[in-house]
Formats: C-alpha cells, structure tokens, sequence
C-alpha cells in the first residue's frame, strides 16, 4: 500500500499564521516553502549531536538556499532544556551576527523544538523560527502551537513564552529510526488529543497501534497529519490558552508532577503523561464522567505497555502539583474527560481529596504488575 500524501494546514495566530506540513513525503512538499522562507538570510540550525547523526542531510536544500549557515549545537534530551543551554546559544548567536530578519531552523525532538522556539522569541525580541521535528511526540505536539520553554530545578517549563513557528515540516521518515520507548511517548500524545478532541483519530489509534508501535511509516503518516490538524484547529481557536486550548494538557496536571518528583529525564515525558491520564480518569469516574470513554483509554493504554512507576514520594509529588505552571490563585487546574470526544478544562479540586487519592495510586502504579 502506497502511503498517504502529506497534508498542509495553516494555523492563524494573533501574530501571522503558522504552515503545518504532516506526513509521509513532508519535507519534499515543504522544501519550496523551507527554501522561499530562507532566501538570501543567516540561518541558525539547531540540532543535538544524536540527530544530527541521523537526520543531518535532511536539511540541505534549506541550506542551499540560505546567505549564510551557522551550526548550533544542543544537548540530547531534556538536559536542552536547561536556561544555561538559551543564553549559551543567544550568545552564539549575537557573536555570529544574528539580525532581526535571521532565521533559526531547529531539528530535532520535542526538547530541542522548546528550547529553539524559546531562543527564537527571545532572541533580539523575537526572530523567525521553523521546526522540523523529528520525534513523533514532536510532530504530533511540542512543535505545533508556539509554547516555548525551558526548565527550572522548581519545574519543567516554568519559564516561557508563545512563539508561533513560521513552518512546522514533520515528516514520517524520520520516525523510522526512533526506538519503541519514543513511538510509545508520542503516541499518548496523541491519544490524548484524540480523546477529547477527535473521536476517528482515537479509532484509527486503536485499530492500528501494533502497527504504530512497530513504526510502519503507512501507519503513522495519517496518525502524524490528523493530529497537525486537530492541534492546528484548537490552537487557533484559543492560540495562547485562555480556553479550551487546556484540553491539550489532558495527563499533563498529574504528569509534569510525576516527572518533576522523579528528577528530570528520569521518567520520560509520555509515561508520566500516559500516568496522568490515567489518574484523571480516576478522578472523572468518582464524579461519573467519562463511562463510555474510560474502558477504551485504559485499554489502549494497556496495550502500549507503559513501563510502572518508578517508586515517588507522595509529598514530593504533591510539592511539585502545587509549582504547576497551569495553577491560578486559586488552585491546581485539572483537565478531565467528561465523555469521548469532550473535556472539561480549569477543575480546581481540593488538595486533600488529591492527597488521599495519591499515596494509593503512586503504590499501585510503582507494582511491577500495574505498568499500564
Ligand atoms: N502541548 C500542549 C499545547 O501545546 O497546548
């Protein structure tokens, strides 16, 4: 079976508008767009020594097509993430001549997409920025959408800002060197989209995540464009989240505490997301939400075998919820699923009823016999 051709969508935003390539044959489409957005300028290219490894050709028509290529390098991982890495690159920049009308193009996962969007909107307030993600959680999430940011020791994202991606070229090829851990972690991603956002998309996960799980580019290539659209049509409607652009975060209230207590890059992002989610399905079944949506969740995510958590301390776990970046004054958010295909978003939950439900669920979860 052929593949299916990449889709183009465009994601308006208060600031312009974002192009979205996903798919089998993505970076051939876009290279027209890449090469046109280059044209005549300094280009910054961003990537970790691990990808640069693999994908380091990928690039090269944009190259071709640019004044000037100056090579920026970022650690593998979350570690990209740290500020030092942002003012390291800033500097690298400012000594090699970046003007307002540079451009910096960044290759790579989900980490080095945030720290390039954050380098970008920072960079002499703000030059233009494109990704080419070559992580599946990348495609379907963290380079679409704008949200830029790297970490604190007191948490993950805590320092950020929007800055829409000119162009997001996400290109199935590049899946195919990705080890299952990763395929796994991209794949809650979309799951959770899927979930409250896009009923088909959730089916065709089900119907096909063996396939998914092996990296079979047929498979993935409808998977990676469904999602750019359904990402591309919420952020556009909400582009800097005062609304239902909170749905994305699905898994995520829990998670990021999961990851925060466990040390960073000690549990990886889609585990402790996938986690989350399963803890928000808890939480939606005690207020009798999500029946028809709950034994489908729990049983895609069985089947993705999300490794157990690692042992976690209740309270660390707590401290960490309470630093959420999503909080307001007036407590940590939740986003819960109401039923397939609905959420609800900005939940303010009493801490203690979260406290109690904790402890037992951290236990469970840490059984060898409970990895989802
Ligand atoms: N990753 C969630 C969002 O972009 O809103």
């Amino acid at each position: 079976m052929s593949p299916e051709p990449a889709a183009r969508f465009t994601l308006p935003h208060p600031r312009g508008e974002s192009v979205l390539w996903g798919g089998s044959g993505a970076l051939a489409a876009a290279a027209g767009e890449l090469r046109e957005w280059v044209a005549g300028r300094r280009l910054f290219l961003l990537s970790t020594p691990r990808v640069r490894a693999l994908h380091g050709a990928a690039p090269a028509p944009v190259r071709a097509a640019a004044a000037a290529v100056v090579e920026l390098s970022a650690p593998d991982g979350e570690s990209a993430k740290e500020p030092a890495e942002a003012i390291r690159l800033w500097r690298e920049m400012a000594a090699h001549g970046g003007r307002r009308d540079s451009r910096l193009l960044c290759l790579g996962g989900g980490s080095l997409t945030d720290l390039g969007g954050f380098v970008a909107g920072g960079f002499l307030r703000g030059i233009e920025v494109a990704h080419l993600p070559t992580t599946l959680l990348a495609q379907v999430d963290a380079a679409i959408g704008g949200k830029t940011g790297v970490d604190l020791p007191e948490g993950k994202n805590l320092v950020g800002l929007f800055h829409h991606p000119a162009l997001v070229v996400a290109d199935t090829a590049w899946l195919g060197t990705l080890p299952r851990e990763a395929l796994r972690c991209g794949l809650v991603e979309a799951i959770k989209m899927a979930a409250l956002l896009a009923p088909e998309l959730l089916a065709r996960i089900e119907r096909d995540l063996d396939r998914l799980l092996a990296g079979d580019a047929t498979a993935l290539g409808p998977v990676v464009a469904a999602a750019a659209g359904v990402k591309a049509a919420v952020v556009a409607r909400d582009p800097e989240e005062r609304g239902e652009r909170a749905l994305l975060n699905f898994g995520h209230t829990l998670g990021h505490a999961l990851e925060a207590a466990a040390g960073f890059g000690a549990l990886a992002h889609g585990d402790a997301v996938a986690w989350g989610i399963r803890f928000a399905l808890d939480l939606a079944r005690e207020r009798g939400w999500a029946a028809d949506l709950a034994p489908r969740l729990t049983a895609l995510l069985d089947r993705l075998g999300v490794p157990p958590l690692p042992p976690l301390d209740g309270a660390a776990v707590l401290a960490a919820l309470q630093r959420d970046k999503k909080a307001t004054e007036a407590g940590v958010r939740w986003v819960l699923p109401e039923r397939l295909g609905q959420g609800r978003w900005g939940i303010v939950l009493p801490p203690a009823g979260i406290a109690a439900r904790l402890g037992p669920f951290l236990a469970a979860g840490a059984a060898p016999a409970r990895g989802l």
